[in-house]
Order: C-alpha cells, then structure tokens, then sequence
C-alpha cells in the first residue's frame, strides 16, 4: 500500500468507508491475529499512553496510525479494564483534531482529577514548511467518554530544547502534581525537564529545572520518561534513543532502559543515588513502556511490543504492533522484578504436566522449572524438524539466549537474530506467555525479562525439547 507522507497525514475525514473496509478485511486474513493481547484495530499501534485508574476502571490508550502499518497522523485509542488482563475498545479516541496537534496527538499520561481523567499530551505540530512545534496540551475525559480539549498550551517550547520535546508524565508525589518532559538539548542530547502544577493548578505549570538523574547525554533524545515510585524508591523508565553501547550493551535499535533511585529531591530537582542504566527487557522488541502507581500504591507498567523503524510481517496485512501483558513492578533485594498481574492465572484453561506438544493454537503459558549446573534447550513455535523459537537455559554457564532465525517470517535481520541474558547458576523458574506470536519469557518470576515476536509458519506451533531436562506445566490460555 502507499505509505507516502502525504498518505500518512492524509485528514481522517478524507478517508472513504470502503478503503477503511479494505484495512479491516486485510487485517482479518492475518494467521497472527493475537488472542489475549492488544493489537490495533486497524493500522500501527505504538506506545501505551494515559495508563491510569479512574472511576473505577483501569484506563489504557495506546498512540495509532488507523490506516496502515506505519507512523503517520496519530490519535490515541482507548481501552478499559477491570482485571488489568481483559481490556476492552470503547470507541473513544483522541483525535488530532485541534490546531495544536494538527499533525498528531502525541504521546502523554493521565491522572484523575475532581471526577474526571485529564489527558496531558503532546501535539505535534507543523507549519507549512513542515516544521515542527512541539507543544504540550491537556484535555478532560468524563466519566462518558466524552473529550474536552483545553484551548491554552500548558507547556510550550522552552528555548534550550529542539524540536524534540515531548510525552509528558503527571505524578502525584506528596499531594503535589509533577510532570517530566522527554527532552534534546540544541547540542542533540537527551535530557528531561521536570514541571510543578501550580498551586496544584493542572492548566498552570512552572519549570522546575533540569531533572539530574546519573544520565551522561549519550543519547541523542530521551523518549517517553516516566517515574514510579516502588516501595516509596523512585523508578524512572525511559527510552534512550541513541545511547552510546559502551554506556549500555543492547541489540535493539534502541534500548528500554531504568534507573532505581533512592529518593526524589524536587528542588535541586535530582534522583538521589539513582542507580547504573539497565536494560528493562532482554528481548527483540520492548519500548515506550509506561508505567504509573495505582491508587492502592502498587506500580504497574505496560510496554509497546515493537520498536520505532522496523518493518514486521503483519505489514502484509496492513497492521503492525500489540501492547505487552501489565506488569506489576517490585523490588527484591534491591533488583527490579517485572511480572504479569495476578489476574493472569484466569487466562489458564487447562492444567497438564510439561512435556513435548504440539500445542492447538499457540496460546499458552508454560511454567519451567531448571536445575542448578544444567542446560536445557527447547524450541518453541516447534515444526517437526524442531525449527522454531529456540530457547537455552544454561543455568551452569549463567545464561539464557534465545534464538529466532529458525521462527518462521525473517525480519529486522540488521538487528541479529539471538538475544541473552545473564542469570545466577541455581535452580530456575521461567514462565513463558505464548500468543499467536508475541513471547513474554519471565525469568525467576519477572528478575529478567524477554518480550518479542515471531511470526510462525503453518505447521510451528510446536513444544520440543532438544536436550537437557525441564519440569513444570503447560496451561492453553484463552481470553
Ligand atoms: C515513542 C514516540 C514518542 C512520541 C510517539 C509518537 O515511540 O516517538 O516519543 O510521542 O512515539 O507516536
């Protein structure tokens, strides 16, 4: 299909019921269609964004492109939840409708207040000449669904940033709003701004500085900043585009990163003892992960499964990216752990014992057990000749590495095919969420983390086991 620029900001009016028609019938013919994940209705899904709780239901948008698989004008769609694994489409959408996202309604964050859920966004702009004016915008959405922009600008752009300047975060810390703000500096590096809410006036904002959170500027922009606060430690989550490899070893075109602090200072303003970056997620696919703190405290997080820039089978059929099962957030012995909600037991159908398969549709969990000084190999998404998504867990050796050259459709092959992980040599638990093809591997129950894709052939949707031992069972899960 033509994914020219001007089709891609092509006005959503301008789009003729058969041609949306055409997109849902390609979409249809897809044999990836995921089961209990997320996936656009039509077109390209990329960040999550306004994940919240809010009269009495978890909120959670994702940023789309409804009329193919690229990146182009986009809305943000909206889901609710009760259990954090069920979400449904309501049909409410943020449209860029309004002169200040004329050519998208960017990524940003949502927060209840006085009965309603202020949406606090980017909308990118552009002049004729196409250049662009970041500017950072609120709306109120009612308990109806019902979209309310507020016509002033909450933030503009300040003078010490580009172009690049975007996706908002509100928190509350201490009863007082904050916001931090994605940020490259005019020597092209990525920082991030940290706002206050006047009197707690969240249409009156006022630059605090500079938030000093460890980073050294590697990067060239800082995507998609956000702060929770886990067992009162702030986490900031953020996508470093850029980052210098010798900083951070990773294969992805750009990282998901985190830092655990050990407190906020909102004056100076600084994480205090933040943390080495790390890596969020060990596999192909992982970005933009948005995280929030519930009002019971707990921190959730939510991830795009996909990255900016690759191109992915699903393209054939006019649609591209799925959103990651929610994460709780904990600290253990000082380590981040990151593990689906407890309601993700009720996906369960069935309870068996492991053991070789061929599964029915490629919807399932498998709970693993390893032992200390072992090695075990399995391929997941099996054909007969066990070509598939390889998967080695070398306890002895302290790794796990996965391996899809052999799973199915060959894509962002630049990027190499294998990715791995460092674990302790002891005995090891691995829960492996299959669906369709997306793989969330969480080792000892979410310490390290794998999230991707694969695209199987007809005949992968096998469980073999090449060598070593696994115990534990397999569950078909089915929304
Ligand atoms: C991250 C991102 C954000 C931006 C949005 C646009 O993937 O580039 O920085 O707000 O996507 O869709």
């Amino acid at each position: 299909m033509d994914l020219s620029k001007e089709t891609r900001y092509r006005r959503y009016e301008d789009w003729t019921d058969e041609e949306i028609k055409t997109l849902n019938e390609n979409k249809a013919k897809s044999p990836w269609l995921s089961n209990y994940h997320i996936e656009p209705k039509t077109g390209l899904l990329n960040d999550p964004n306004g994940f919240s709780y809010f009269n009495g239901q978890f909120h959670l948008f994702y940023q789309n492109w409804p009329y193919g698989p690229a990146h182009g004008l986009k809305q943000w769609v909206h889901t609710v939840s009760d259990d954090l694994i069920h979400f449904s489409e309501t049909g409410t959408k943020l449209l860029p409708d309004h002169p200040h996202d004329s050519h998208g309604a960017y990524s940003g964050s949502a927060y209840e207040i006085d009965g309603k859920l202020f949406i606090f966004y980017t909308g990118n702009v552009r002049d004729e000449n196409w250049v662009r004016d970041p500017l950072q915008v609120g709306a109120f959405m009612d308990k109806n669904g019902q979209i309310e922009k507020f016509e002033e600008v909450l933030i503009q752009q300040p003078s010490d940033v580009t172009e690049h300047f975007r996706d908002p975060q509100i928190f509350d810390h201490k009863g007082q709003f904050y916001a931090i703000v994605g940020a490259q500096s005019l020597d092209k590096k990525g920082f991030i701004k940290l706002y206050k809410a006047v009197n707690n006036d969240i249409k009156n904002w006022e630059l605090v500085g500079d938030l000093d959170f460890g980073g050294t500027g590697s990067e060239y922009m800082i995507e998609c900043p956000n702060l929770v606060f886990v067992d009162d430690k702030p986490v900031l989550l953020y996508s470093p585009q850029g980052l210098d490899k010798a900083e951070l070893d990773y294969d992805n075109i750009y990282p998901n990163t985190y830092k655990i602090c050990q407190s906020f200072d909102t004056e100076k303003p600084a994480l205090v003892g933040a943390s080495n970056i790390l890596n969020l997620d060990f596999g192909f696919e992982c970005y933009a992960t948005q995280g929030f703190n519930t009002p019971d405290g707990r921190a959730l997080a939510v991830s795009w499964i996909g990255l900016p820039d690759i191109d992915y089978p699903t393209d054939q059929f006019d649609y591209q990216g799925a959103m990651s099962l929610v994460k709780e957030l904990t600290l253990k012995d000082g380590k981040l752990y990151q593990y689906p909600v407890e309601a993700i037991t009720s996906l369960r159908q069935t309870e068996e014992d492991f053991s070789e398969r061929q599964t029915s549709q490629n919807t399932y969990e498998l709970e693993l057990n390893f032992k200390k000084d072992s090695k075990t190999e399995l391929v997941l998404f099996a054909d007969e000749n066990h070509k598939g998504l390889h998967l080695t867990v070398d306890t002895a050796s302290g790794k796990v590495i996965i391996d899809r050259s052999e799973a199915g459709q060959p894509f962002a092959l630049e990027f190499g095919t294998t990715r791995e992980c460092s674990i302790e040599n002891s005995d090891t638990t691995v829960n492996i969420f299959i669906d369709k093809s997306i793989f969330e591997i969480f080792i000892n129950k979410g310490e390290k983390v794998f999230t991707g894709r694969v695209f199987p052939n007809e005949d992968q949707s096998g469980i073999a086991l090449v060598s070593g031992e696994a115990t534990g069972k397999y569950f078909e899960l089915s929304y």
